[in-house]
């Protein structure tokens, strides 16, 4: 048995004007109904010893939160609210606290709350493997064969098999967000997997490993818990002492120091929803290779992803395009510049 450990706590910001701080993307229905986190929750409970799920998210998005999983009928262990954010190394540790308070050896399943996955059965036997290598303490990862040299991704150098068990390797190294270059190199090497973002260990194993690496997180977050309060059924860590955490992801904290590393190279339709990109290669095309979502008018147009929110769009001799209207703003942009995005809302941000 393990404990699901749903993240949703990022803010999507390369999605915009759709996903906004108020109301991030896994909050939305993207890709089709139901949202991002409902199918993350829904797909969570449907595997063999699922647990109750824990949650952890941004305190400002607790009622759209616990509106989402009272609507699946889930209920949760517990649901963690960060007064900010701090990224995933202190996220996952709150979890781990919490299962280790009782039961150090509390497998869980770290599942980010804006992944698509499409083959659920063969997500299913990729975790069962993965969990009997974290019974041996090992903290396990999985590994997705890269199509392209994306630098959004953590890169695994896939090494030797692990013991008996098939399926499981060493992890040989582990490159967070290499630059261009170096993604290129990788790709054409051929021994390299993309981290799926999605881990499975015990729970003091993790706590262990973030104590070794970085036991300023560990304990910034230990304080954190021991200040927790709880009401409505959400625990808020300690504000003050939450805030004091550093901000870093369990990808530089632990997963490209540990040497207890260990991916389960898998192929279970993966995709992370980070970009508009990214949604047009898994949408439903149209013979033209277009995405559309809403009232839209398209001639002479190719490969492109024009989605309306109310107004209607008309999108005349353009190729490789997105364009999205929402009540308040519109992006227009080639595809190919997808990534950039987040650099606008970076601009609005700091100017208020
Ligand atoms: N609760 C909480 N608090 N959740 C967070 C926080 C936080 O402060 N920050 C991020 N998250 C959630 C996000 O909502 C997302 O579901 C997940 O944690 C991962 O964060 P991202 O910000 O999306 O990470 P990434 O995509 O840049 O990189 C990670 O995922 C890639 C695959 O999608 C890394 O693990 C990469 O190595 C990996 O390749
Ligand atoms: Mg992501």
């Amino acid at each position: 048995p393990f404990h699901p450990v749903v993240l949703s706590g990022g803010t999507g910001s390369r999605l915009w004007p759709l996903s906004r701080m108020a109301y991030p993307k896994q909050l939305l229905a993207l890709a089709g109904e139901p949202t991002m986190l409902q199918a993350t929750l829904a797909r969570a409970s449907g595997l063999t010893s699922a647990k109750a799920p824990l949650l952890v998210c941004n305190s400002e998005h607790r009622f759209l939160i616990r509106d989402q999983w009272a609507a699946l009928g889930v209920d949760p262990m517990a649901a963690y609210l960060e007064p900010v954010g701090r990224n995933t190394a202190p996220a996952i540790a709150l979890a781990a606290l919490h299962l280790a308070a009782s039961d150090p050896q509390a497998l869980m399943l770290i599942l980010p709350a804006d992944h698509v996955i499409d083959d659920v059965s063969a997500f299913g036997a990729a975790v069962a493997r993965a969990l009997r290598a974290a019974q041996a303490g090992y903290l396990v990862t999985f590994g997705i064969s890269p199509s392209s040299p994306e630098t959004g991704y953590g890169y695994i150098q896939v090494g030797g098999p692990l013991g008996e068990e098939e399926g499981v390797n060493a992890v040989a190294s582990f490159v967070e967000k290499p630059d261009a270059a170096r993604a290129a190199q990788y790709l054409a090497q051929g021994n390299y997997v993309w981290n799926s973002g999605i881990f499975v260990f015990q729970a003091g194993r993790y706590l262990e490993e973030l104590g070794a690496h970085r036991p300023d997180i560990l304990a910034a977050v230990r304080k954190a818990w021991d200040a927790r309060t709880e009401d409505l059924g959400f625990v808020r860590p300690g504000k003050a002492e939450f805030e004091a955490c550093p901000s870093e992801s369990i990808d530089y904290a632990v997963m490209q120091s540990s040497r207890k590393a260990a991916v389960v190279p898998a192929s279970f339709g993966w995709s992370d929803v980070g970009s508009w990109d990214a949604l047009w290669e898994i949408g439903k095309k149209d013979a033209q290779g277009n995405v559309t979502q809403g009232d839209i008018h398209l001639h002479d147009t190719r490969n492109s992803y024009v989605r309306s929110q109310g107004r209607m769009v008309a999108v005349v001799g353009m190729d490789d395009v997105v364009v999205v209207e929402t009540a308040d703003a519109v992006l227009v942009m080639p595809r190919s510049k997808a990534q950039d995005v987040k650099h606008i809302v970076a601009k609005l941000q700091k100017e208020g």
